[in-house]
């Protein structure tokens, strides 16, 4: 099965509810884990309202809301593209969960109506950890997630 199959399966047990969504959202973190290497966090921020709230994530506790203007995740909500920071220490916009994490990379979530509805976060402990081949990967697995469940 490839990747993009297992994906769609595992989306399969979404019923439309905000209950289901959450769960599906919280599986898909450990699956798209599970592909990773090197990968020190892992999680999406859900637009609400005006900012984006912590989703479903594996890795340290982190900020709970970031408004659209702050961090790389705001940035990428803005722009509304991929953003793949090498080094955040470089990146002057970048907000510190963990001082350990070096490298980040944050990917747009969009409904099937093609609405940002939120980012999918991920952070390494290596720099220029994301790669063009792997991010082209994830952008199009979180397509998926994001037509399937908003
Ligand atoms: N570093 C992110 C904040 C979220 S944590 O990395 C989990 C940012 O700059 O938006």
């Amino acid at each position: 099965m490839s990747k993009i199959q297992e994906l769609e399966a595992l989306l399969e047990s979404y019923d439309g509810s905000i209950e289901s969504r959450y769960c599906s959202l919280a599986n898909t973190v450990a699956f798209l884990k599970t592909l990773l290497n090197e990968i020190s966090w892992i999680g999406f921020y859900l637009k609400k309202d005006s900012e984006l709230i912590l989703g479903p994530f594996q890795g340290k506790i982190a900020c709970e809301r970031i408004p659209f203007t702050r961090g790389v995740c705001g940035d990428c909500y803005s722009k509304k593209e991929t953003i793949n920071v090498d080094n955040v220490n470089l990146y002057e916009n970048h907000i510190a969960c963990d001082s350990e994490t070096c490298s980040e990379l944050v990917i747009p979530l969009k409904s099937k109506s093609a609405k940002m509805v939120g980012v999918l976060d991920i952070d390494s402990n290596s720099f220029s950890r994301f790669k063009d081949e792997e991010i082209e990967m994830l952008e199009e697995l979180v397509e998926i997630i994001g037509k399937k469940l908003f």
